[in-house]
């Protein structure tokens, strides 16, 4: 095909035109010959609102239960064009010009993710993912003679992160242990002082669902002592509202492949644009370089030096080489997707799911950890017999995690139904 042909193509129709044989072996819809990954349909905003609809865009849905999206979330038939357009490209049309008209959206993508946050579009760098995007942060910082608060709910891989610091550069680390699988900002009081130079938190936790409600008061104390505070937002963002503004958030990140269902290794992060390059230096460097001297040109410049460099400014300081074009791809449809249903149309939606789990798992011999009257897609309980249960939820094409032991944890969203949770609880009886 003619380049031009292929981009028009691309351009104004549907991924269908395309002759999309691998998304229908991923059971994909009877419709999938009108998917445009660019125009959003319209069961998912105003009047016209409808989660049976939803349900469809998420095939997977036909053949089991999945209630493991805290795991992974799949992406729906949207996002699955974008990918497919994307597979075409690289398949048929790279090359010169290096960006097809699709990927120009770069930009588009990070501003589409600061709007779900709440932060403006040049304090957002492409990440690879959360817990690189974290470590990069805490390399960038000074934290020498200092300590680091945080908590054991924090992401598990993550703490490993500061152990090692602890032992490698002897930084201190205070861990909270959380109470009866909670926390609040008085538990900080007293262990965050002078010395703390970071206060790390996971906003929504991936062992019990906890959802950090007043990570405000958090980030005032250790503001009130000069700390910064970082928040691991992945299990929250895209499920759960997130303003970095009204929350004091200086630091962030996530990566898309749960609640903001799109891929594996690539994602965000977040600096406060006071922060950049004052506070939080990039640690890995990436930029252009000319050399002001023959033969490489042919009239050097007296005013510069014999290598013309420039530092880059803004939150590109912090990215190195090209984002993962997969990553852009599924990330600006998937967020196109989320924007246009509305994250408070969403918790409303999972709420009906988890209130009811939280209601009638307990009567049927499975204790919850998750807190009481929490607000996120992750709902966590404890099973006498974790093997015999997977076995039965297993037989009956139900997915979810056990983790910790026997931490049965669901993680519905918005495709899921009360249906499911029938089976879920009828199985479990
Ligand atoms: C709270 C939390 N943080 C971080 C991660 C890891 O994400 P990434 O692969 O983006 O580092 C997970 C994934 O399970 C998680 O649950």
């Amino acid at each position: 095909m003619e380049r031009s042909t292929f981009l028009k193509s691309l351009a104004g129709v549907g991924v269908g035109t395309l002759g999309l044989s691998s998304l229908s072996a991923c059971k994909t819809s009877s419709s999938d010959s009108s998917v445009n990954p660019d125009v959003m349909p319209a069961h998912i905003s105003g009047a016209a609102l409808d989660f049976n609809k939803i349900r469809e865009d998420f095939p997977r849905t036909r053949e089991e239960v999945y209630m493991d999206n805290a795991s992974t979330h799949p992406i729906n038939i949207y996002t699955a064009a974008a990918l497919h357009r994307y597979a075409e490209w690289a398949k048929n049309d790279v090359g010169e010009p290096w960006w097809p008209k699709w990927s120009e959206t770069r930009q588009e993508c990070k501003d589409s993710f600061a709007k779900l946050i709440n932060a403006d579009p040049d304090e957002i760098a492409f990440a690879r993912t959360t817990v690189e995007a974290e470590n990069n942060i805490l390399n960038g910082m000074d934290l020498k003679g200092g300590n680091v608060v945080t908590t054991d709910l924090h992401y598990a891989p993550s703490l490993y992160g500061y152990k090692m610091r602890e032992k490698r550069e002897g930084l201190e680390v205070r861990i909270i242990k959380h109470n009866d699988w909670k926390f609040d900002a008085k538990d900080f009081e007293g262990v965050i002082d002078k010395n703390t130079k970071l206060v790390a938190i996971t906003l929504v936790s991936n062992v019990n669902g906890f959802l950090v409600k007043d990570v405000r008061a958090i980030a005032d104390l250790a503001h009130a002592n000069g700390a910064l505070l970082y928040v691991d937002i992945i299990q929250g963002v895209g499920a759960v509202p997130v303003d970095v503004k009204a929350m004091g958030i200086d630091m962030a990140a996530c990566s898309t492949f749960k609640w903001l269902m799109g891929s594996k290794g690539f994602g965000f992060m977040y600096v406060r644009k006071d922060l950049q390059d004052t506070r939080v230096l990039p640690t890995q460097h990436h930029g252009g370089l000319n050399f002001n001297y023959g033969p490489w040109t042919d009239s050097p410049d007296s005013a510069l030096g014999e290598f013309d460099f420039k530092p880059t400014t803004g939150p590109a300081m912090y990215e190195v080489s090209y984002p993962s074009y997969e990553g852009v791809s599924c990330a600006i449809t998937s967020m196109k997707y989320i924007h246009t249903l509305g994250v408070e149309n969403i918790r409303n939606y999972v709420r009906t799911l988890t209130s009811r789990l939280a209601i009638e798992m307990p009567k049927i011999g499975y204790p919850m950890i998750t807190p009481e009257g929490n607000e996120s897609p992750i709902i966590v309980f404890q099973a006498k017999d974790p093997e015999g249960a997977m076995k039965k939820l297993r037989a009956a094409k139900i997915n979810v995690a056990m983790r910790f032991g026997n931490k049965l944890r669901l993680s519905p969203s918005i495709y899921n139904n009360q249906a499911d949770i029938d089976r879920i609880l009828e199985t479990l009886s």
